[in-house]
């Protein structure tokens, strides 16, 4: 594998820029491929199988764009197809999920003691990150709940609800009465995380991946051997692509991304 190939980031939609941004702070030599599957929007709501066809269609075309790693930036993808992404034959790009990295800070932050978890409906019902983080504290308290309505919201398909309503209606659960710390655990909750800060007056401390991703990608790049080593061209465009185009799409991507980028959709689903 060539460690000038670009890094490949995916995700049903927007959540995935705030993976690709955090990434892009720390390794900023590194070429970005993108793809958002807005046109199957929400992943969380899709069966298992569906999550992982799309899921390993998305990365078999990041493989034919010869990016040397790919970053599941979606935690219902991460939680449900990491293990058959990793396992499909041809591939020797470095695979990478959003949930270990996250796993790994909740295991060495011992002042956290009840930790909240909130995400789609696949990632809350596959458990997967109470599982992992018991499997490695078993002295935590952990509960989740899952918030289906927010990643779709925060999408910008409902200009008419308001979203902080909808925040309220989650939060305000007994499971969550004693939480020290939240796990958002859908990368678009980022996104909305000062109204979830304002929701809990600061006082809790919210954990999500965009914190961790970009050193643990540079981490793994470099026991790989596959950091980049040169200083990225002046004209090199990070490259995002989309199922569908769509106008929140193009305003979040600015957002995150605002010198030249290449923006397209594609269809690349059998
Ligand atoms: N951003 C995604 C996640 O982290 C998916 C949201 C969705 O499409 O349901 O789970």
């Amino acid at each position: 594998m060539n460690k000038l190939n670009p890094i490949g980031i995916f995700d049903s939609g927007i959540g995935g820029l705030t993976v690709a941004h955090a990434i892009n702070k720390v390794l900023p030599n590194e070429e970005i491929i993108y793809f958002g599957d807005t046109k199957h929007l929400p992943y969380g709501n899709k069966t298992e199988s569906k999550i992982r066809s799309y899921s390993n269609q998305i990365t078999n075309f990041l493989i034919r764009q010869k990016c040397k790693a790919i970053i599941i930036g979606c935690n219902s993808a991460s939680a449900i197809a990491f293990n058959s992404i990793k396992e499909s034959k041809g591939n020797d790009a470095l695979i990478i999920n959003v949930i270990d990295p996250v796993i790994r800070y909740v295991q060495n932050d011992l002042s956290i003691r009840n930790i909240g978890i909130i995400g789609t409906n696949a990632t809350i019902k596959s458990m997967t990150y109470e599982k992992k983080i018991l499997n490695l504290r078993n002295d935590l308290r952990v509960s989740s709940i899952a918030t289906p309505l927010l990643a779709s919201l925060i999408e910008g398909n409902n200009k008419n609800c308001d979203i902080n309503k909808i925040i309220k209606r989650y939060l305000y659960n007994k499971k969550f009465a004693k939480i020290d710390s939240l796990i958002l655990g859908c990368t678009h909750y980022p996104i909305i995380q000062n109204q979830i800060n304002v929701f809990y007056k600061n006082r809790i401390r919210l954990i999500s991946s965009v914190n961790v991703i970009g050193q643990e990608v540079k981490k793994q790049l470099k026991k790989n051997a596959l950091l980049n080593p040169n200083i990225i061209k002046k004209n090199t465009k990070h490259k995002f692509y989309v199922s569908n185009l769509t106008e929140p799409f193009q305003e979040k991507t600015k957002l995150f991304f605002p010198h030249s980028i290449i923006l397209q959709e594609e269809n690349i689903f059998s």
